[in-house]
């Protein structure tokens, strides 16, 4: 298969771009599956702006088209969501029109759009999620009510976050506040019009960081346990990281499988990024760091970010085949090892 990779010196578009043929990712897939290891390349082709710009409507589809693509994957994207608060015909330009450039070169050379999305699309405020959480705590209606009206007084906001809460599955109806969200959420409807869509959301991302694209929470930490002995990190919200190689067995197994339409990717897992750090820190062995846990509002944010994006997946778990995504606290030991195993490459 010809397979046009957009947005792909980004961190996920790099992995996808890099690793699709690599022997590891078959067998990854292979033992996941408990299967034998398929052996047929595709072959990739990677665009990125400065040389190729998705928002440019003739030139993006013709140079898609001239590749002859069987699949254009659209990893494009700008992920600061504060940033893009104040700059909504950006977030517009690069989330809409990206995509709408692509669903026409898709519908011309009869190729599958697959495009990422994310759980920001689903917008909790702290406040409401803990009174979620509470009513999920609770065992009866009463209980319940006493128990959210409590959640009132401002200390509630100590209670551990969403430890329970089920994730948002595919039939959950949006609700996005941020302009990044909106327009990933408009993103979503302009690529699921392409003749043959793929449309994969998650909550949050992981991978080797590179020069080119934007650092990810597990890249940023350790960076950060590398500068300081005191790292900051969030302790009331509620997210899922995949590694993004774990989102390409994914999307490799959903392709074979000629699935098409909405699916969510989750390991069933979930972790503040507090509780997250705690584990870095844990796994890189550093000594004499510690790990200071702080409120989204001390982090001092402008957009509005939600405080629970965990997913469930019904839809996905209901097909065979699927790679299935590990734990987070897994895939960062996978992460590091494969790592490992790079540079001695
Ligand atoms: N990161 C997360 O935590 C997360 C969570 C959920 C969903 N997602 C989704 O996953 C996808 C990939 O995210 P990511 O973290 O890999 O993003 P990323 O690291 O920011 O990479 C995005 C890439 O797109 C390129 N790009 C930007 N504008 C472009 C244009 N006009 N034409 C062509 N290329 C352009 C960027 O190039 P420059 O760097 O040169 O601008 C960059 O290489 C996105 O759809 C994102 O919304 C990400």
């Amino acid at each position: 298969m010809n397979i046009v990779v957009i947005g792909s010196q980004g961190t996920l578009g790099r992995e996808l771009v890099r690793s699709w043929n690599d022997p590891r990712v078959e067998e990854r897939i292979a033992a996941n599956l408990a299967a034998t290891p398929i052996d047929e390349p595709d072959s990739m082709i990677p665009l990125n702006i400065p040389d190729f710009d998705v928002c440019s409507r003739m030139n993006a589809i013709e140079t898609v088209c001239d590749f002859h693509p069987d699949v254009i994957v659209n990893a494009s994207g700008v992920n600061l969501i504060d940033w893009l608060e104040s700059r909504p015909n950006t977030a517009r330009t690069l989330h809409e029109h990206g995509p709408s450039n692509l669903r026409e070169a898709a519908r011309r050379c009869g190729a599958l759009l697959v495009q990422y999305s994310c759980g920001e699309v689903f917008y909790r405020s702290r406040l409401e999620q803990g009174a979620a959480d509470e009513r999920e705590r609770a065992s009866t209606p009463e209980e319940a009510r006493s128990r959210v009206q409590a959640f009132d007084d401002e200390a509630a906001l100590d209670l551990p976050v969403s430890p329970d809460a089920p994730g948002f599955d595919e039939t959950t109806v949006p609700n996005p506040a941020s302009v990044y969200a909106k327009t990933k959420l408009e993103s979503e409807r302009v690529a699921s019009e392409a003749p043959e869509s793929l449309v994969l959301r998650f909550s949050s991302l992981f991978g080797e960081a590179t020069e080119y694209s934007s650092v990810n929470l597990v890249e940023s930490l350790l960076k950060a346990f590398r500068r300081t002995n005191r790292v900051s990190a969030i302790s009331d919200r509620m997210i899922e990281p995949l590694w993004t190689v774990d989102v390409l067995c994914a999307t490799k197994t959903l392709i074979r499988r000629k699935a098409r339409g909405l699916y969510h990717l989750t390991g069933a897992s979930r972790g503040t990024p507090e509780e997250i750090a705690r584990f870095l820190l844990d796994k890189t062995g550093l000594r004499g760091r510690t790990v200071a846990g702080i409120t989204t509002k001390e982090y001092g944010v402008t957009a509005p970010h939600s405080a629970f994006t965990v997913l469930s997946s019904n839809r996905y778990d209901e097909l065979d085949g699927l790679y299935r995504v590990p734990d987070w606290r897994t895939a960062i030991v996978d992460f590091f090892d494969w790592r490992q195993r790079n540079v001695n490459f």
